[in-house]
């Protein structure tokens, strides 16, 4: 499979100078033949030889301490071949099949949800797929839509190169209409988390692909069920098990994406994003952990592009709560809509376990009593408290 500038930005497509060069080219071609991942650990071997090699030469190093670059050396260099062997080549025992996970609360469901970044080689078994199909089924239907348009999951077994996780030979594919509907997007990031955190319930794996997805390849695959003029890819979701086996570079790159802003950076207690809500004192505590799950949903690139602001009225003498609006907080088309779906998912699914009742509703900026609001952050839906 070839990759090229046009298939990575496919839902961005500022093009950079640099796309063009000739180390870009290499560097993207290494990047989608799955290469890329084991190119740090060689260089690190190198860059440790080196440094044993020009420390003796110069006499840098007493004799005794050439031993440590070396030993790093060949510590990193057998942890490459063994990575090559058993991630690159599959060559490793069989793993454990998981467990469901039906123990955990709807909180700690959706805090077990991790990017999965290397999948064994089994396929899902038959009732694994018919059960996530029923689910996919269920949440691609229009009555569980915010928007008007269509929208739809694609399931493909096939081993997309996909940018950064290892293994995964199963997808679903996200269609939104081609023509661009901003409410469909934040349906697709809504519906695909409920599908993601059902087949976390079942004990599975999955990492949401979107800017790390060859849209030509995925395309290819989807053969005459992708409709050029009708049909836009928006991201895919890597399904399957969970495997042990993953090259050095994936081990870091998952320690830094447990990371999160803090709640007083997404959720405010007014429309200009000054004050930070006080989540945890009345009537806000109400939602629990409500704001945690959302704080910690995926987004691209990690960005946490979502943000909050709860909304009161003054009624009968007091302050009641009656509303929290989401927001995007980036211009981003495509990934801060579904960033946005993706919150909306985990917010509700976390009011239906605490009992709020509430729905989406999209408001007028006259509803909401705005004047001249900037750009950013763009308002998108809100959370309409049932009975407030
Ligand atoms: C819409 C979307 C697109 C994503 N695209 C990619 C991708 O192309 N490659 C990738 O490795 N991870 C991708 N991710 C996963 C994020 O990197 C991950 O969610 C984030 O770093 C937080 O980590 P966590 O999911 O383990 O909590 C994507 C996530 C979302 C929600």
């Amino acid at each position: 499979m070839t990759m090229t500038k046009s298939n990575i930005l496919a839902a961005n497509p500022s093009e950079q100078w640099f796309e063009d060069t000739f180390l870009w080219k290499i560097k993207v071609w290494l990047q989608f033949t799955g290469w890329l991942l084991y190119l740090a650990n060689a260089v690190m071997v190198l860059v440790m030889l080196l440094v044993a090699g020009v420390g003796s030469i110069i006499g840098l190093w007493p004799a005794f301490l050439v031993g440590l670059p070396l030993g790093l050396a060949a510590i990193l260099a057998l942890k490459l071949v063994f990575d090559i062997v058993t991630v690159r080549f599959s060559l490793r025992p069989a793993e454990a099949f998981p467990k469901a996970l039906d123990h955990l609360d709807a909180f700690d469901l959706m805090r077990a949800r991790v990017s999965c970044r290397s999948f064994q080689s089994r396929d899902l078994t038959q009732d694994h797929l018919t059960e996530l199909m029923e689910v996919v089924r269920i949440n691609s239907a229009p009555e569980h839509q915010l928007g008007q348009r269509p929208i739809r999951f694609e399931y493909i077994a096939a081993p997309l190169t996909v940018w950064l996780t290892v293994g995964g030979h199963e997808f679903l594919v996200a269609i939104a209409p081609r023509e661009y509907d901003r409410l469909s997007v934040i349906d697709v990031g809504r519906s695909l988390q409920k599908i993601v955190l059902h087949a976390t319930r079942m004990g599975l794996a999955t990492c949401w692909i979107g800017p790390g997805a060859d849209q030509k390849s995925v395309i290819q695959h989807l053969g005459d069920r992708f409709d050029p003029t009708m049909d836009h890819v928006i991201c895919v979701c890597a399904l399957g098990y969970r495997s042990r086996f993953r090259p050095l570079a994936l081990v870091g790159i998952q320690q830094s994406q447990r990371k999160r802003r803090p709640l007083s950076d997404l959720f405010f207690a007014d429309p200009t994003f000054n004050d930070p809500l006080k989540t945890d004192e009345k009537p806000f505590d109400d939602f629990g952990r409500c704001y945690e799950v959302c704080q910690w949903s995926p987004s691209s690139y990690n960005a946490q592009p979502t943000r909050c602001a709860a909304v009161t009225e003054l009624r009968d003498g007091s302050d009641e709560l009656v509303r929290f609006d989401f927001f995007s907080a980036t211009a981003s088309r495509y990934y801060a809509a579904v960033a946005l779906g993706i919150w909306c998912a985990n917010w509700e699914t976390g009011c239906e376990a605490l009992g709020q009742r509430g729905h989406f509703e999209v408001l007028s900026a006259s509803t909401r009593a705005v004047v001249n609001a900037p750009a950013l952050p763009r308002y998108d839906v809100s959370w309409m408290i049932d009975g407030a």
